[in-house]
């Protein structure tokens, strides 16, 4: 796989990072929130995803994030129908994480043409790293694909796991070919592909690509994809912080590693 980067080589990629819906809430329920964000640094783990959308996850980040800022990379987004309230939104991101949001994403594509303008306004100020747009639904993927050929955005975030390839088809072909950044959503579908994990014995043909776990497999067989950048899982268990970072490291799976995982996740 090629040497890539995101955010001018804050990040090397590809990498798993960490999701914050509703887990991160979670994680606070218990009173582990700090330990959950110290626990990922210390994993490894640089990139951290979030949104207004998430209850209180992004205040909850920023305020785990006391005196770590500088080593992650924060993913949050604008998420309203409102022109007014968007630019409000990202006003309160910018004070969160310390004046500046290294990837600030359209939620949903939620009234995308009015956001746009006012995020290109903020990059110029230094106020935004790179500028994305998110989609959970393959029926939005047509609009999808045309804020992506206004080349006006820097990346893309979607699902895909061995239950949903949808991106395949068009998502991920238009993304290499204009050179967009691929953030991955639900690489484990949302937990309901760990309910029928394979035995430890289904999964020792993948021991040499360093893989001990069902959750590592298929963290790895979406970031072996070429065209991905970024796995966001989510826990609200910091003791499965290092195990799920571990799924983005190297030696990559070829075609056979991924194809055999497809078969694991669909016999389950
Ligand atoms: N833009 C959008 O429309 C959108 C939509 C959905 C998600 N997202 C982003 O993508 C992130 C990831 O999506 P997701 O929340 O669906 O993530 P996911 O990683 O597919 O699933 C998370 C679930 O898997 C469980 N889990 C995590 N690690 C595990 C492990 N090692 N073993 C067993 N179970 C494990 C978690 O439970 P425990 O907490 O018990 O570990 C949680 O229930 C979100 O947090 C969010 O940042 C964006």
């Amino acid at each position: 796989m090629e040497d890539r980067s995101l955010g001018r080589g804050r990040v090397s990629v590809p990498v798993v990072g960490l999701g914050t819906w509703r887990r991160l809430e979670a994680a606070a329920a218990a009173g582990r929130q700090d330990e959950l964000i110290e626990a990922a640094i210390a994993a490894g783990i640089r990139v951290i995803d979030t949104s207004p959308m998430y209850g209180t996850a992004e205040r909850l980040l920023s305020d785990a994030l006391d005196g770590h800022r500088g080593q992650v990379f924060i993913a949050d987004k604008v998420w309203t129908p409102s022109a007014q309230e968007g630019a409000a939104q990202l006003s309160r991101a910018v004070d969160w994480y310390g004046g500046l949001v290294d990837l600030m994403q359209i939620h949903n594509l939620v009234a995308w043409q009015a956001h746009l303008p006012m995020l290109e306004a903020a990059r110029d100020r230094g106020l935004v790293g790179l500028i994305g747009a998110t989609h959970y639904s393959p029926a939005a993927f047509g609009e999808l694909a045309e804020i992506m050929r206004t080349g006006r955005i820097d990346t893309v975030q979607v699902p895909y796991n061995p239950d949903h390839r949808e991106v395949e088809r068009t998502i991920l072909p238009l993304a290499d070919d204009l050179g967009l950044g691929v953030l991955l959503m639900r690489p484990l579908g949302e937990g309901q592909l760990m309910r029928r994990p394979p035995s430890p014995a289904q999964l020792a043909p993948l021991r040499p690509f360093g893989i001990t776990t069902w959750a590592q497999a298929l963290l790895k067989w979406g970031l072996s994809d070429p065209r991905v950048h970024v796995s966001l899982t989510a826990t609200a268990q910091p003791g499965r912080l290092a195990e799920n970072a571990a799924g983005g490291s190297p030696p990559w799976f070829g075609a056979d590693e991924r194809a055999y995982v497809l078969r694991l996740a669909t016999a389950g």
